[in-house]
Formats: structure tokens, C-alpha cells, sequence
């Protein structure tokens, strides 16, 4: 111990990147422990700019082991792209290990998720068509295909005759698509398996040595709480766990052994992809915040829909996830507006409620209810002592720590590692 998780807190792309980036200062080891390469952390740090979808974000600092949890689905293509970048960029990545309980994504998961939202039109999830659902499905279905899998190069290819006879039907008869060849997947595969063969480990004996030492351990979640497939805005949800009961079973580490549980939180909220959003702002403010933030998804670069923080859905991710503290970044996106609105609970149906609907239509109706806040006006991005923060920037985290009932730790006024304000230590719990 100590260990501490980083978790989305709202519907993904909170900052969580630069947040693990920033803390992995004193950190001895980094776990991904859910999702794919749906999920795309960026990294801004003194070796550039960095679009991380599978590797850690602890992967800049050398002494760190990163590890590629049991819980992520791999599509070994796109992390092989990946580790060959941070090597193009002269980043050391011979401290990244890879589960060999991981799960992999293939060929027929990527082209099913296309397929899948295809047919399903106008309902579609807006899922990033990176094959995750149709991967964690398998995961479930006990037809996956994992890490392990491919040292046995018979009992794989065997398997794997199987499982694509199997979703050669369903391509044929049911999308009327071409049939995948099982001998080029193979060989594809085994072309990957010997190229992360040095990465491939048996991460639970080096996890329980960093435990045993004592070592500060980061469990770097990925999409949010509001993406979860039991608390999310199902069916408008992704297909693993982001929260902290998800990073446990993740990693393979014990909830007894958890000590921090950071929600990260913007200081306003976004979405990429379908599903209901009660604060959506569908007007100027709305376009002001994606342009100057930039909001578009790290991932496939579509635009985010923004809109007002939203401390019902926040209150909801902090009971499902015991925060310890909160991380708010993106607060220099505010510096320019004169009043920022706050959500403080949701009209449905003539009655004000306080919960989160779990029921998609009628979260749909929820009307949102505001307390409106002066804005503060003036530059944030280069304070980095809290009390140096403006009065009113001040009375706006008070009034998420209120709402919400957590309090504060950091607070991100920009995207590089150095724009970060301590407001309490993370482990002071
Ligand atoms: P993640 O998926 O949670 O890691 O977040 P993304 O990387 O997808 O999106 C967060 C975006 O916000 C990235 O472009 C970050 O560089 C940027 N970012 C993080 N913190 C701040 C901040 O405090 N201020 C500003 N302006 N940008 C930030
Ligand atoms: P990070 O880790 C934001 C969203 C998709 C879609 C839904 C299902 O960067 O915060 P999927 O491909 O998972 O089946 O898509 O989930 N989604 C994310 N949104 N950030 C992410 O990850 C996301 N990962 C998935 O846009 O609405
Ligand atoms: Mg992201």
C-alpha cells in the first residue's frame, strides 16, 4: 500500500490523463484496469503532447511500472501503434507489462460494434466502433480470446476456429457481411503475440511486491461513473466497470488495500455519443465552452456536447464510488464567462427530485434546476496556490464540495502537468 484510484467521475474525458500523469511523481507502479482503446488520455508533460488509449499514463517516468490490467481488452494492433509512437518519441517503454489475463480484441469485434450500430439507426449508442462492447460480451459469453491464449499456438488456433465459424453465421446471415478467414486472423495474432511477447506477464506476483513494499500504487481508470453498465445512463453506457469497485476486480487488487478514491470532475460536464444529458446546453454558451476548451474526443474526434456541472449525476457517482476527495479540472475554461450555472436538482414531472433517474425516458424529461454564480473574470491558468484563486472561483468549489458532499483535493487550471493546484495532500484521508 498505499494505493490510490483515479476515476472518471461524470461521462468520461474528465482529465483523468493528466491527473495520473501529474501524481505519478511519487508513484512506484500505474494499473489500467478497465475499457479499451475507446478510452484516450491526454497527456501534455515536458516530452510533448501524448494521446494514451491503452498504455498508462505513468509510462513517462522510467521508474514506474505500468501495467495493462486483467480488466482492459486489448486490440494488440493499436497498442503495438502505440508503444511504437512513445518509442518514435524516445519514451522508455520497458517498464510496461501486460496481463496475460487481459482480454483481446479481434477483427470480428471491431466490424460487429460497426455493424451493430449501423443497423440499429437513429437508437445507435455512438460507441467509438472500436469492437469494445462486442469484446466484453465474449468476455462474458466465456468466448473470449486472452493474452494466454496465443502462447499455446494449437489450443489457439483451435479455439479460434470455433469462435469464428461461430460469428461467421452471424456476419452472413444476419448483417449479410463477408465471412472473416480464421487462418489470416491466425497469423495476424501470431504476428502480435511475438511482437508484446516481452510486455506479456503474470502481473498479479508484481502487484502483491509493490503491495508488500509499500509502494504508491495509481489505478488509472478510464471512461466515468455516468458510462457504467449497472449505474450509467444504460443503455447509453460502455461495457466495463470505470468505477472503484471495477478497479479492484480490474487489477486484481483488494478493496481492503484501496486508500484514495479520486473522482475527477470537470468543472462544467461533457458527453461524447447518444444518450440523455439533463444539462445540455444547446446554445451559444454550449459552443463557447467546446471551442475554447476544445472539446472534441480525444479518441474520434467528435464534437463533445457540453453543458452546466451537474451536482445531482455528481452526488450519484460519489455514493457509488466512496470519493475520497475530488480532482476539478478545466476551471480556466470559466475565466471568461460573467455567471456560471450550477445544477442543484431536477424537475420531473412538476416534482423536484434529488436522485438520479435510472430509467432513460425519464431521465430524458428531467428539466434541470439551477443556482446561478458570478463568474470571476480574470486568468487562472497560472495560479498555483488555491488561496491565489478568485474569490468567486473559490465560491464555486466551495459550492460543488457542498453539493455534492466531498470535499476537494486538486484543482487543474490547464492542461500541462505544472498547472495543478494542491488544495489538500490526496492521502490526507
Ligand atoms: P481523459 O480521457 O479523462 O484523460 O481526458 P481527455 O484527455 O480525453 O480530455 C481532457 C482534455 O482536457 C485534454 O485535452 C486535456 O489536455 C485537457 N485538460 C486536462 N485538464 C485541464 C485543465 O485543467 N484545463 C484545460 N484547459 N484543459 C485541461
Ligand atoms: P476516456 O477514458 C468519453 C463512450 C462512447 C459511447 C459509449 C459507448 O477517454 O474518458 P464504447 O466504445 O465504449 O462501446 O462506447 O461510451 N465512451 C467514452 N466517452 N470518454 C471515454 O473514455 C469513453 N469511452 C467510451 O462515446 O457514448
Ligand atoms: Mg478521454
Amino acid at each position: 500500500m498505499p494505493v490510490i484510484a483515479i476515476l472518471g467521475a461524470q461521462w468520461g474525458d474528465e482529465g483523468k490523463g493528466k491527473v495520473v500523469d501529474q501524481l505519478s511523481e511519487g508513484a512506484r507502479m500505474v494499473i489500467r484496469f478497465s475499457g479499451g482503446d475507446n478510452a484516450g488520455h491526454t497527456v501534455i508533460n515536458p516530452y510533448g503532447e501524448f494521446k494514451l488509449h491503452i498504455v498508462p499514463s505513468g509510462i513517462f517516468y522510467p521508474n514506474i511500472t505500468c501495467i495493462i490490467g486483467n480488466g482492459v481488452v486489448i486490440n494488440p494492433a493499436r497498442l503495438i501503434n502505440e508503444i511504437d509512437n512513445l518509442i518514435s518519441n524516445k519514451i522508455d517503454v520497458s517498464h510496461l507489462f501486460i496481463s496475460d489475463r487481459a482480454h483481446l480484441v479481434m477483427p470480428y469485434h471491431t466490424l460487429l460494434d460497426q455493424l451493430e450500430e449501423k443497423s440499429k439507426a437513429e437508437r445507435a449508442i455512438g460507441t467509438t466502433l472500436r469492437g469494445i462492447g462486442p469484446a466484453f460480451t465474449d468476455k462474458t459469453a466465456r468466448l473470449g480470446i486472452r493474452v494466454s491464449d496465443l502462447i499455446d499456438k494449437r489450443g489457439f488456433f483451435n479455439r479460434l476456429c470455433s469462435i469464428v465459424n461461430y460469428k461467421n453465421e452471424i456476419l452472413t446471415k444476419i448483417y449479410g457481411a463477408d465471412p472473416l478467414s480464421v487462418e489470416d486472423i491466425y497469423h495476424q495474432y501470431i504476428e502480435y503475440a511475438e511482437r508484446l511477447a516481452p510486455y506479456i506477464k503474470h502481473t498479479p506476483l508484481i502487484i502483491q511486491n509493490s503491495l508488500t513494499n509499500d509502494e504508491l500504487i495509481i489505478l488509472e481508470g478510464a471512461q466515468g461513473a455516468l458510462l457504467d453498465p449497472d449505474f450509467g445512463t444504460y443503455p447509453y453506457a460502455t461495457s466495463s466497470s470505470p468505477l472503484a469497485g471495477g478497479a479492484c476486480q480490474g487489477s486484481g487488487i483488494s478493496p481492503r488495500c484501496i486508500d484514495g478514491i479520486l473522482g475527477v470532475f470537470k468543472a462544467y460536464c461533457t458527453r461524447v455519443g447518444g444518450g440523455p444529458f439533463p444539462t445540455e446546453l444547446n446554445d451559444d454558451v454550449g459552443n463557447l465552452i467546446r471551442e475554447k476548451a476544445h472539446e472534441f474526443g480525444t479518441t474520434t474526434g467528435r464534437p463533445r456536447r457540453c453543458g452546466w456541472f451537474d451536482t445531482v449525476a455528481a452526488r450519484f457517482s460519489h455514493h457509488i464510488n466512496g470519493f475520497t476527495g475530488m480532482v476539478i479540472t478545466r476551471l480556466d475554461v470559466f475565466d471568461i464567462l460573467p455567471q456560471i450555472k450550477v445544477c442543484i436538482g431536477y424537475k420531473l414531472d412538476g416534482e423536484i427530485i434529488d436522485y438520479f433517474p435510472a430509467n432513460t425516458t425519464e431521465l430524458i424529461k428531467c428539466q434541470p434546476v439551477y443556482e446561478e454564480l458570478d463568474g470571476w473574470q480574470s486568468d487562472t491558468t497560472g495560479i498555483r496556490e488555491f488561496e491565489k484563486l478568485p474569490l468567486a472561483a473559490k465560491k464555486y468549489i466551495a459550492k460543488l464540495e457542498e453539493l455534492i458532499g466531498c470535499p476537494t483535493n486538486i484543482v487543474c487550471v490547464g492542461p500541462r502537468r505544472e498547472q495543478t493546484i494542491e488544495v489538500k495532500p490526496v492521502l490526507d484521508v
